[in-house]
């Protein structure tokens, strides 16, 4: 999974007596100091892949990986110029935005008749799941904030916030763009996926509705660029069900 911060999110701290930075005492605490922020993230980038595994393990995963998922996020963020520096928490929250559904039931999630209300309302806390775990991560608070969001409708009818437009995060309304082309095009054990240009179709007809239209014409052209490699990784075609 290529998690991209290089920099660190540890604050770095003032050391009483260490005014020259030439001095050897100031450069071994300042190699020791970036030891450990270094430690830090691994740290936390290891914590990152094994709740991506949780997700795995739990048969959340997205049909096509979601690294794929991650690098897509990443493509369309920077196509819309967002700034380099959030790309990590762009991609923490591709990885895990779905990571709340640990919390509901799999008799529920994996449920293939009609949902009843109280199920659909079961459901729909995932947001709020994932973002009461991804909050207690150092340094991922935006991340958390994308996730809480990423089933928002920009006409306001989402959840759990029923934000409008502009007032969903940028990166939580990519996450909802990828994300249904995603789930639209993967076969789930109560139906087949839908063929690329179908699930292009219903990104186009729910833009300005359901989905942020400029998002969605951000993504088609990386989605008709990977569709061919992603199904053929599959074992089938765009144009076929799978
Ligand atoms: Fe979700």
């Amino acid at each position: 999974m290529p998690l991209m911060e290089t920099q660190s999110v540890v604050a770095t701290t003032r050391i009483a007596g260490v005014g020259d930075p030439r001095s050897p005492r100031s450069s071994s605490l300042t190699l020791r100091i970036k030891e450990l922020q270094e430690q830090h993230l691994a740290f936390r980038n290891s914590l990152i892949c094994a709740f991506n595994q949780l997700l795995d393990l739990k048969d959340i995963s997205t049909g096509v990986h979601s690294t794929r998922l991650a690098e897509w996020a990443i493509r369309v963020a920077r196509k819309l110029n967002l700034p380099e520096e959030h790309m990590y928490q762009v991609e923490v929250a591709a990885l895990l935005h779905d990571i709340g559904k640990i919390g509901v039931p799999d008799s529920i999630l994996k449920k293939q008749g009609p949902l009843t209300s109280e199920e659909r309302a079961l459901i729909n806390r995932h947001p709020e799941y994932s973002w009461s775990i991804l909050r207690l991560f150092p340094g991922l608070e935006d991340a958390s904030l994308y996730a809480l969001h990423h089933h928002e409708n920009v006409d306001g009818t989402g959840y759990p916030a029923g934000l409008p437009g502009q007032d969903i995060p940028i990166v939580s309304r990519i996450v909802s763009v990828i994300d249904a082309y995603d789930a639209m095009v993967t076969n789930r054990c109560y139906r087949k996926g839908l063929p690329h240009a179908e699930a292009i179709r219903r990104l186009l007809e729910s833009a300005g509705t359901q989905f942020d239209a400029e998002v969605v014409h951000t993504f088609i052209p990386i989605a008709e660029q990977e569709a061919a490699e992603v199904f053929a990784a599959a074992g089938t075609s765009t144009s076929a069900a799978l």
